[in-house]
Protein backbone atom coordinates (compact mmCIF):
# COMPACT_ATOMS: atom_id res chain seq x y z
CA UNK A 1 0.00 0.00 0.00
CA UNK A 2 1.34 3.48 -0.92
CA UNK A 3 1.70 5.49 2.26
CA UNK A 4 0.48 8.80 2.57
CA UNK A 5 1.46 12.04 4.20
CA UNK A 6 -0.04 11.03 7.81
CA UNK A 7 1.32 7.66 7.79
CA UNK A 8 5.10 9.36 7.86
CA UNK A 9 4.39 12.62 9.79
CA UNK A 10 4.71 13.34 13.45
CA UNK A 11 1.13 14.58 14.82
CA UNK A 12 0.56 17.44 16.80
CA UNK A 13 -2.16 18.17 19.05
CA UNK A 14 -3.65 21.30 20.92
CA UNK A 15 -6.39 22.89 22.14
CA UNK A 16 -7.89 26.45 23.40
CA UNK A 17 -11.06 26.48 25.57
CA UNK A 18 -13.66 29.15 24.24
CA UNK A 19 -13.98 31.12 27.00
CA UNK A 20 -13.21 34.51 25.87
CA UNK A 21 -11.86 36.36 22.90
CA UNK A 22 -8.28 35.01 22.35
CA UNK A 23 -5.90 37.47 23.33
CA UNK A 24 -2.10 38.73 21.68
CA UNK A 25 -0.79 35.79 24.86
CA UNK A 26 -2.58 33.03 23.22
CA UNK A 27 -1.83 33.83 20.07
CA UNK A 28 1.89 33.71 20.77
CA UNK A 29 2.10 31.56 23.64
CA UNK A 30 0.35 28.96 21.68
CA UNK A 31 -1.92 29.14 18.56
CA UNK A 32 0.69 30.59 16.41
CA UNK A 33 2.42 27.35 16.73
CA UNK A 34 -0.41 25.33 15.37
CA UNK A 35 0.22 27.34 12.29
CA UNK A 36 3.60 27.20 12.16
CA UNK A 37 3.33 23.95 12.42
CA UNK A 38 0.57 22.45 10.51
CA UNK A 39 2.94 21.40 7.40
CA UNK A 40 5.54 19.88 9.29
CA UNK A 41 2.70 17.87 11.27
CA UNK A 42 -0.47 15.77 11.37
CA UNK A 43 -2.20 18.50 13.14
CA UNK A 44 -5.26 18.09 15.02
CA UNK A 45 -6.66 21.20 16.82
CA UNK A 46 -9.67 21.22 19.31
CA UNK A 47 -11.88 23.27 20.30
CA UNK A 48 -11.73 22.53 24.42
CA UNK A 49 -15.81 23.07 24.25
CA UNK A 50 -16.24 20.38 27.63
CA UNK A 51 -13.45 21.92 29.78
CA UNK A 52 -15.22 25.49 28.86
CA UNK A 53 -18.14 24.28 30.71
CA UNK A 54 -16.63 24.53 33.90
CA UNK A 55 -16.43 28.31 33.41
CA UNK A 56 -19.10 29.17 30.86
CA UNK A 57 -22.49 28.18 32.45
CA UNK A 58 -25.17 29.32 29.66
CA UNK A 59 -26.30 27.88 26.42
CA UNK A 60 -26.35 30.94 24.03
CA UNK A 61 -22.69 32.13 25.57
CA UNK A 62 -21.61 28.95 24.86
CA UNK A 63 -22.85 28.43 21.27
CA UNK A 64 -21.42 32.15 20.28
CA UNK A 65 -17.93 31.47 22.21
CA UNK A 66 -17.56 28.32 20.16
CA UNK A 67 -18.27 29.64 16.90
CA UNK A 68 -15.93 32.84 17.59
CA UNK A 69 -13.14 30.75 18.31
CA UNK A 70 -13.62 28.28 15.35
CA UNK A 71 -13.74 31.91 13.65
CA UNK A 72 -10.44 32.91 15.33
CA UNK A 73 -8.61 29.58 14.48
CA UNK A 74 -9.54 30.06 10.43
CA UNK A 75 -8.26 33.62 10.74
CA UNK A 76 -5.42 33.05 12.26
CA UNK A 77 -4.20 30.75 8.92
CA UNK A 78 -4.98 27.42 10.34
CA UNK A 79 -5.67 25.27 6.63
CA UNK A 80 -9.07 23.15 7.29
CA UNK A 81 -7.91 21.22 4.40
CA UNK A 82 -4.65 20.37 6.33
CA UNK A 83 -5.18 20.05 9.30
CA UNK A 84 -8.06 18.49 11.86
CA UNK A 85 -10.39 20.96 12.97
CA UNK A 86 -12.89 19.44 15.87
CA UNK A 87 -15.61 20.33 18.89
CA UNK A 88 -13.86 18.43 21.89
CA UNK A 89 -17.89 17.48 22.53
CA UNK A 90 -18.21 15.92 18.87
CA UNK A 91 -15.92 12.92 19.76
CA UNK A 92 -17.60 10.79 22.99
CA UNK A 93 -14.10 8.78 23.17
CA UNK A 94 -12.65 11.93 24.93
CA UNK A 95 -15.23 11.38 28.09
CA UNK A 96 -15.14 8.08 27.83
CA UNK A 97 -11.33 7.12 27.95
CA UNK A 98 -11.59 9.68 30.92
CA UNK A 99 -13.97 7.69 33.19
CA UNK A 100 -11.23 4.75 32.55
CA UNK A 101 -8.35 7.19 33.78
CA UNK A 102 -10.16 8.34 36.57
CA UNK A 103 -10.78 4.88 37.96
CA UNK A 104 -6.54 4.55 38.03
CA UNK A 105 -5.84 7.87 39.66
CA UNK A 106 -5.98 8.74 43.16
CA UNK A 107 -7.76 11.48 44.96
CA UNK A 108 -4.19 12.63 46.47
CA UNK A 109 -2.76 12.53 42.82
CA UNK A 110 -5.41 15.26 41.54
CA UNK A 111 -5.04 17.49 44.55
CA UNK A 112 -1.81 18.75 43.32
CA UNK A 113 -2.95 20.10 40.38
CA UNK A 114 -2.25 23.91 40.27
CA UNK A 115 -6.05 25.11 39.43
CA UNK A 116 -7.41 22.98 41.92
CA UNK A 117 -5.19 24.60 44.88
CA UNK A 118 -5.58 27.96 43.91
CA UNK A 119 -9.63 27.37 44.07
CA UNK A 120 -8.73 26.08 46.90
CA UNK A 121 -6.83 28.82 48.21
CA UNK A 122 -9.35 31.48 47.31
CA UNK A 123 -11.94 29.72 49.03
CA UNK A 124 -13.86 28.58 46.49
CA UNK A 125 -15.67 25.01 45.99
CA UNK A 126 -14.39 23.30 42.87
CA UNK A 127 -17.04 21.41 40.95
CA UNK A 128 -15.79 18.16 39.83
CA UNK A 129 -15.31 19.22 36.61
CA UNK A 130 -12.67 21.86 37.74
CA UNK A 131 -10.92 18.92 39.99
CA UNK A 132 -10.96 16.38 37.20
CA UNK A 133 -9.97 18.66 34.08
CA UNK A 134 -6.16 17.65 34.30
CA UNK A 135 -7.90 14.08 33.03
CA UNK A 136 -9.98 14.83 30.55
CA UNK A 137 -7.08 16.88 29.26
CA UNK A 138 -4.98 13.45 29.34
CA UNK A 139 -7.61 11.63 27.94
CA UNK A 140 -7.76 14.46 24.66
CA UNK A 141 -3.92 14.26 24.16
CA UNK A 142 -3.37 10.74 24.65
CA UNK A 143 -6.47 9.22 22.55
CA UNK A 144 -3.96 10.94 19.15
CA UNK A 145 -0.91 9.61 20.65
CA UNK A 146 0.97 12.93 19.45
CA UNK A 147 4.35 13.52 19.61
CA UNK A 148 3.69 17.32 20.26
CA UNK A 149 0.88 19.34 22.58
CA UNK A 150 2.18 23.31 21.74
CA UNK A 151 0.87 25.02 25.11
CA UNK A 152 1.85 27.99 26.78
CA UNK A 153 3.88 27.71 30.54
CA UNK A 154 0.67 27.56 32.53
CA UNK A 155 -0.37 23.99 30.68
CA UNK A 156 3.17 22.54 32.00
CA UNK A 157 1.36 20.76 34.69
CA UNK A 158 -1.48 19.28 32.71
CA UNK A 159 1.33 17.87 30.17
CA UNK A 160 2.75 16.41 32.90
CA UNK A 161 -0.31 14.68 34.46
CA UNK A 162 -0.95 13.50 30.86
CA UNK A 163 2.40 12.02 30.93
CA UNK A 164 1.72 10.24 34.71
CA UNK A 165 -1.41 9.08 33.50
CA UNK A 166 -0.23 7.57 30.60
CA UNK A 167 2.81 5.80 32.59
CA UNK A 168 -0.06 4.65 34.79
CA UNK A 169 -2.15 2.98 32.78
CA UNK A 170 0.63 1.82 30.24
CA UNK A 171 2.09 -0.04 33.31
CA UNK A 172 -0.98 -1.55 34.19
CA UNK A 173 -2.43 -2.71 31.03
CA UNK A 174 -0.37 -2.30 28.01
CA UNK A 175 1.47 0.09 26.54
CA UNK A 176 -0.99 1.69 24.69
CA UNK A 177 0.40 5.13 24.79
CA UNK A 178 2.98 7.62 24.11
CA UNK A 179 4.07 9.56 26.60
CA UNK A 180 3.31 13.23 25.08
CA UNK A 181 6.00 16.27 25.37
CA UNK A 182 5.06 19.86 25.63
CA UNK A 183 6.36 21.86 23.49
CA UNK A 184 6.61 25.71 25.16
CA UNK A 185 8.32 28.38 23.12
CA UNK A 186 10.84 29.96 25.84
CA UNK A 187 10.10 33.79 24.57
CA UNK A 188 6.88 33.78 24.73
CA UNK A 189 5.82 31.03 27.17
CA UNK A 190 4.54 33.92 29.54
CA UNK A 191 3.66 37.20 27.69
CA UNK A 192 2.63 39.73 29.65
CA UNK A 193 -0.51 41.67 29.75
CA UNK A 194 -1.11 45.30 30.49
CA UNK A 195 -0.67 45.12 33.78
CA UNK A 196 2.65 43.03 33.70
CA UNK A 197 1.20 39.66 35.02
CA UNK A 198 0.26 37.40 32.51
CA UNK A 199 -1.68 38.38 30.04
CA UNK A 200 -5.26 36.22 31.24
CA UNK A 201 -8.70 36.57 30.31
CA UNK A 202 -9.52 35.98 33.98
CA UNK A 203 -7.06 38.96 34.92
CA UNK A 204 -8.46 41.77 32.49
CA UNK A 205 -5.40 42.76 31.06
CA UNK A 206 -5.48 41.62 27.96
CA UNK A 207 -4.47 43.14 24.24
CA UNK A 208 -7.39 41.39 21.84
CA UNK A 209 -6.41 39.55 18.96
CA UNK A 210 -9.19 40.51 16.80
CA UNK A 211 -10.50 43.51 18.87
CA UNK A 212 -11.82 46.67 16.77
CA UNK A 213 -9.26 49.31 15.96
CA UNK A 214 -10.71 51.14 19.35
CA UNK A 215 -10.33 48.18 21.07
CA UNK A 216 -6.83 48.00 20.45
CA UNK A 217 -5.97 51.63 20.74
CA UNK A 218 -7.62 51.30 24.74
CA UNK A 219 -6.10 48.06 24.97
CA UNK A 220 -2.29 49.34 24.52
CA UNK A 221 -2.87 53.03 25.87
CA UNK A 222 -3.51 50.93 29.34
CA UNK A 223 -0.40 49.12 29.14
CA UNK A 224 1.66 50.01 32.27
CA UNK A 225 4.91 52.40 31.62
CA UNK A 226 7.50 53.69 34.56
CA UNK A 227 7.96 56.76 34.82
CA UNK A 228 11.26 57.54 33.44
CA UNK A 229 11.82 60.15 31.64
CA UNK A 230 11.74 60.40 27.58
CA UNK A 231 15.01 60.13 26.19
CA UNK A 232 16.12 58.21 29.47
CA UNK A 233 18.34 55.37 28.25
CA UNK A 234 16.05 51.72 29.24
CA UNK A 235 16.54 48.69 28.97
CA UNK A 236 13.95 47.24 26.89
CA UNK A 237 13.86 43.76 28.34
CA UNK A 238 12.27 45.41 31.76
CA UNK A 239 9.97 47.01 29.83
CA UNK A 240 6.45 45.93 29.79
CA UNK A 241 5.65 47.50 26.57
CA UNK A 242 8.59 46.65 24.74
CA UNK A 243 7.89 42.58 25.38
CA UNK A 244 4.48 42.84 24.08
CA UNK A 245 5.79 45.36 21.28
CA UNK A 246 8.70 42.72 19.72
CA UNK A 247 5.74 39.84 19.36
CA UNK A 248 5.28 42.54 16.74
CA UNK A 249 8.19 43.85 15.37
CA UNK A 250 11.58 42.27 16.47
CA UNK A 251 13.32 44.60 14.60
CA UNK A 252 16.85 45.63 15.91
CA UNK A 253 16.00 48.59 15.09
CA UNK A 254 13.10 49.08 17.38
CA UNK A 255 15.14 47.75 20.18
CA UNK A 256 17.42 50.74 19.72
CA UNK A 257 14.70 52.83 19.56
CA UNK A 258 13.50 51.73 23.53
CA UNK A 259 17.34 51.76 24.38
CA UNK A 260 17.50 55.36 23.69
CA UNK A 261 14.41 56.37 25.42
CA UNK A 262 11.62 56.17 22.76
CA UNK A 263 8.57 58.30 24.42
CA UNK A 264 5.76 55.60 25.37
CA UNK A 265 3.68 57.87 23.92
CA UNK A 266 5.21 57.64 20.61
CA UNK A 267 5.75 53.64 21.19
CA UNK A 268 2.43 53.39 22.10
CA UNK A 269 0.88 54.53 18.70
CA UNK A 270 3.98 52.49 16.72
CA UNK A 271 2.36 49.96 18.41
CA UNK A 272 -0.72 50.21 17.91
CA UNK A 273 0.06 50.33 14.15
CA UNK A 274 2.01 47.38 14.26
CA UNK A 275 -0.62 45.27 15.81
CA UNK A 276 -3.60 46.42 13.18
CA UNK A 277 -1.46 45.97 10.42
CA UNK A 278 -0.30 42.47 11.75
CA UNK A 279 -3.90 41.75 12.57
CA UNK A 280 -5.25 42.91 8.84
CA UNK A 281 -4.84 39.73 6.68
CA UNK A 282 -6.54 37.65 9.53
CA UNK A 283 -9.20 40.05 9.34
CA UNK A 284 -9.99 39.36 6.10
CA UNK A 285 -9.59 35.63 6.42
CA UNK A 286 -11.94 36.03 9.55
CA UNK A 287 -14.46 37.49 7.32
CA UNK A 288 -14.40 35.03 4.47
CA UNK A 289 -15.58 32.24 7.13
CA UNK A 290 -17.57 34.83 8.72
CA UNK A 291 -19.43 35.16 6.02
CA UNK A 292 -19.99 31.36 5.15
CA UNK A 293 -21.59 29.71 8.02
CA UNK A 294 -22.52 26.64 5.98
CA UNK A 295 -18.24 26.27 4.91
CA UNK A 296 -17.42 26.33 8.79
CA UNK A 297 -19.96 23.84 9.80
CA UNK A 298 -18.48 21.65 7.22
CA UNK A 299 -15.26 21.94 8.52
CA UNK A 300 -16.05 21.19 11.56
CA UNK A 301 -18.47 18.35 10.47
CA UNK A 302 -15.45 16.63 8.41
CA UNK A 303 -12.99 17.60 11.59
CA UNK A 304 -15.28 15.39 14.11
CA UNK A 305 -15.79 12.04 11.22
CA UNK A 306 -11.76 12.50 11.38
CA UNK A 307 -10.77 12.78 14.81
CA UNK A 308 -13.87 10.11 15.54
CA UNK A 309 -12.24 7.56 13.44
CA UNK A 310 -8.57 8.26 15.41
CA UNK A 311 -10.04 8.33 18.71
CA UNK A 312 -12.30 5.54 18.45
CA UNK A 313 -9.55 2.70 17.36
CA UNK A 314 -7.54 4.10 20.61
CA UNK A 315 -10.39 3.85 22.73
CA UNK A 316 -11.53 0.42 21.31
CA UNK A 317 -7.75 -0.59 22.13
CA UNK A 318 -8.13 0.46 25.48
CA UNK A 319 -11.16 -1.19 26.34
CA UNK A 320 -9.79 -4.71 25.26
CA UNK A 321 -6.99 -3.50 27.33
CA UNK A 322 -9.00 -3.76 30.38
CA UNK A 323 -10.99 -6.29 29.62
CA UNK A 324 -14.56 -4.71 28.82
CA UNK A 325 -14.57 -6.33 25.50
CA UNK A 326 -12.97 -9.09 24.39
P1 LIG B 1 -6.35 32.44 29.57
O1 LIG B 1 -5.31 32.33 30.65
O2 LIG B 1 -6.36 33.79 28.98
O3 LIG B 1 -7.73 31.96 30.01
P2 LIG B 1 -6.27 29.95 28.14
O4 LIG B 1 -6.18 29.21 29.42
O5 LIG B 1 -7.53 29.86 27.35
O6 LIG B 1 -5.90 31.46 28.41
O7 LIG B 1 -5.04 29.50 27.23
C1 LIG B 1 -5.07 29.05 25.89
C2 LIG B 1 -3.65 28.78 25.47
O8 LIG B 1 -2.90 30.01 25.46
C3 LIG B 1 -2.88 27.84 26.42
O9 LIG B 1 -1.98 27.04 25.69
C4 LIG B 1 -2.12 28.80 27.30
O10 LIG B 1 -0.97 28.24 27.87
C5 LIG B 1 -1.77 29.90 26.31
N1 LIG B 1 -1.62 31.20 27.01
C6 LIG B 1 -2.57 31.84 27.72
N2 LIG B 1 -2.10 33.00 28.22
C7 LIG B 1 -0.81 33.08 27.81
C8 LIG B 1 0.23 34.05 28.00
N3 LIG B 1 0.02 35.17 28.69
N4 LIG B 1 1.43 33.80 27.46
C9 LIG B 1 1.67 32.66 26.74
N5 LIG B 1 0.74 31.73 26.52
C10 LIG B 1 -0.50 31.91 27.04
N1 LIG C 1 -6.37 23.31 29.13
C1 LIG C 1 -6.00 24.02 27.93
C2 LIG C 1 -6.08 25.53 28.21
O1 LIG C 1 -6.62 25.94 29.18
C3 LIG C 1 -6.91 23.69 26.77
C4 LIG C 1 -6.84 22.25 26.40
C5 LIG C 1 -7.80 21.30 26.61
C6 LIG C 1 -5.75 21.59 25.77
N2 LIG C 1 -7.38 20.12 26.16
C7 LIG C 1 -6.14 20.24 25.63
C8 LIG C 1 -4.50 22.03 25.33
C9 LIG C 1 -5.28 19.30 25.06
C10 LIG C 1 -3.63 21.06 24.76
C11 LIG C 1 -4.02 19.72 24.63
O2 LIG C 1 -5.59 26.28 27.44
Amino acid sequence: MQSTASDTKKRLLSGVKPTGRPHVGNYFGAMKQFVDLQEKYETFVMIADLHALNFIQNKDEMKTLTHELVLDYLAIGLDPKKITLFKQSSVPAHTSLTWIFDTLVTVPFMMRAHAYKDAIAKDLEPSMGLFNYPVLMASDILLYDPEIVPVGKDQKQHIEYARDIALKFNNQYEELFKLPEELIVADVETVPGTDGQKMSKSYGNTVPLFGTDEEITKAVMSITTDSKGKDEEKNPDDMVLYQIHKLFNSSEELRSQYTKGLGYGDAKKMLIKDIIDFVTPMRERRKKYEDDPKLVEEILLQGAIKANDVAMKKLQAVYGAVGLTS
